[in-house]
């Protein structure tokens, strides 16, 4: 296994369609899984698309603890879906993933990106979603998601197709650099 390195925002392989991987089963897919897994951990990041290390295939992983997800629920934007239960999600491997919206709800909350270090912004994305996809072992995955899981997906999802979060951004004037906003968050607990 091996620590990758993560492509920054401004690189082209972050703004192509990654093409469907053929062949789930193949040793080399299992190998950049597993070095994905590693580079993911390293980085403490939520999820990781393959693009993102430099591969244009489609192919996304993700893992929530159940710390993380309480923390996510809590930052949340608006202070009801802070009464959302945040459940943890299992580490998975999608191959060739599709999403496809529950509901016309979106929900606006805050994101960072492994490849846009430093900064964090407010996005809007659907609160529940339908994803499907491929696990290593070839089996079909179907799952329902919402909240910050659904949020996750779609982060990732997005990359397999050349969009970076602040893209899907509404208001720019959001996008300020990680150190800033825990001085913010500071502020706004001291008011
Ligand atoms: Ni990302």
């Amino acid at each position: 296994m091996a620590i990758l390195k993560i492509a920054r925002m401004g690189h082209p392989v972050l703004r192509q369609v990654a093409s469907p991987i053929e062949d789930p089963g193949a040793p080399e897919v299992r190998r950049l899984v597993a070095d994905m897994l590693e580079t993911m951990q390293d980085a403490q990041g939520a999820g990781l698309a393959a693009p993102q290390v430099y591969v244009p295939k489609r192919l996304v992983i993700f893992s929530v603890s159940g710390e993380r997800a309480e923390r996510a629920a809590d930052e949340a934007a608006d202070g009801a879906e802070s009464e959302e239960v945040e459940d943890e999600v299992p580490l998975t491997v999608l191959i060739n993933p599709v999403i496809e919206p529950l509901t016309e709800d979106m929900s606006v909350a805050l994101e960072a990106c492994l490849s846009v270090p430093d900064l964090a912004g407010q996005v809007p994305r659907y609160t529940a979603v339908r994803y499907r996809g491929l696990g290593l072992d070839g089996q079909e995955i179907v799952r329902e998601a919402a909240g910050f899981h659904a949020r996750v997906v779609q982060h990732e999802c997005d990359h397999l197709d050349g969009v970076l979060y602040p893209q899907r951004m509404r208001d720019l004037a959001t996008l300020m650099f990680t150190s800033e906003l825990h001085v913010q968050v500071r502020d706004e607990a001291a008011e």
